[in-house]
């Protein structure tokens, strides 16, 4: 009696585990997809229908309380209740990285494009790469990063919460993070993960994904992944560029350079660092001096060198890579300082 009460309680189990697997990946659920369902799932969980190999980082769906506590600990340091210690006394890893996207095509992350679609959306125009998206790459602390940490960034190369770690220790000049709550700035980055709709795909595109869906289909993979980066590139520029007589700087640009980048950090009260520009004749009049002189204080050299940082004994400031800001866009901000120390 008992022995045929559990066989009948594990064919029971097993009826419904088997209904549930067959109700997650049946191809009439997945076929019967509309449009906009298709356009708000994540790239990551229709690659892994299309039978893509899982990150090492993979996370199936994001937990809500992990969520929010990663989201609490990106933007305040710590959780809000104030239950754990922040993870460093001079930054917040929004200080340095935005949380949206910053191109309107995701196949052309160029600095033309993150200005022009970070004035249009007013942006802030930051050193370091957005979290939006970050989940989708699959190498971190690329290129010439290598030059600045060494052999640090090698166990960052592929894995993105080593990545994660890195920059707490390192970049945010803080403590080493704790397993919880690295899974949670994990989650939290999967919560802002590339969802279909952002990845400019034409309806022809759409269908075609939705025709392979539950299939094994490496075409529509690569298709897929053609519509955005896996990595964000690094390339330190010249700390001592020469301006031609005839170059030309578009203040616009320059001012929006200023307002949203240097600014960021450098606003009185912001309390990042005690060299505070109050946006007046005063700091400009004091940038344009330091112009040509090769020291810290040069604005060109400050932005391709950053300054030095010994780890987590004070804040520094991160350079940009050609990739977040080129040289015509330094020569905007040079021309802004002079139209306005003038
Ligand atoms: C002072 C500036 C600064 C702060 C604060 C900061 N970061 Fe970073 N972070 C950087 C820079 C610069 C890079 C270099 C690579 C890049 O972002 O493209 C980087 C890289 C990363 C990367 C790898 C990105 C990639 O594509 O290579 C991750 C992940 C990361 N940071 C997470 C964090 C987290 C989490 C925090 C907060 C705990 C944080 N960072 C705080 C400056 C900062
Ligand atoms: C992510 C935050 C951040 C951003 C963005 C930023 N700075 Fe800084 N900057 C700092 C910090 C922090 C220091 C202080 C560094 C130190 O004490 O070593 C600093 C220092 C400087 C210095 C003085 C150098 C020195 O040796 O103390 C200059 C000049 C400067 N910044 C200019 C700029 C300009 C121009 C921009 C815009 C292109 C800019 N900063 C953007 C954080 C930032």
């Amino acid at each position: 009696m008992k022995t045929k009460f559990i066989l009948y309680s594990l064919v029971g189990l097993l009826a419904i585990t088997i209904l549930s697997f067959a109700n997650l990946s049946s191809k009439t659920t997945i076929s019967s997809l509309t449009n906009d369902e298709l356009a708000n799932l994540s790239v990551q969980e229709v690659l892994i229908e299309l039978k893509d190999e899982k990150p090492i980082h993979y996370i199936h769906k994001e937990n809500a309380d992990s969520v929010r506590m990663g989201y609490e600990l990106v933007h305040f340091g710590q959780l809000k209740n104030k239950s754990n210690k922040r993870i460093s006394k001079f930054f917040v890893c929004t200080d340095c990285h935005n949380q949206v996207k910053e191109v309107r095509n995701l196949s052309i992350e160029t600095a033309d494009e993150r200005l022009r679609y970070g004035i249009k959306h007013q942006i802030p125009f930051l050193p370091a790469s957005t979290f939006y998206g970050l989940y989708n790459k699959r190498h971190w602390y690329n290129g010439d990063y290598y030059k600045k940490y060494g052999d640090l960034v090698l166990p960052t190369r592929d894995t993105l919460i080593n990545a994660i770690q890195l920059c707490a220790v390192q970049c945010s000049q803080g403590r080493p993070m704790q397993t919880w709550e690295l899974r949670a700035v994990l989650h939290y980055l999967r919560s802002i993960d590339y969802k279909i709709k952002d990845l400019s795909l034409t309806p022809q595109e759409l269908e075609y994904i939705k025709l392979h869906l539950g299939t094994s289909s490496p075409k529509t993979i690569k298709m897929i992944k053609s519509k955005y980066a896996e990595t964000n590139p690094a390339t330190f520029g010249d700390p001592y560029i020469s301006i031609s007589d005839d170059a030309v700087g578009n203040i616009e640009n320059g001012k929006y350079i200023f307002e949203k980048g240097c600014l960021h950090c450098h606003q009185l009260g912001k309390n990042i660092t005690a060299f505070e520009f109050d946006a007046e004749s005063l700091t400009f009049s004091f940038l344009e001096k330091k112009l040509k002189k090769h020291s810290n204080y040069s604005v060109p050299y400050i932005v391709r060198k950053g300054t030095y940082a010994t780890s987590g004994k004070r804040q520094y400031m991160p350079q940009y890579p050609l990739e977040k800001m080129n040289k015509q866009q330094l020569i905007d901000l040079i021309f802004y300082i002079k139209s306005k120390s003038k």
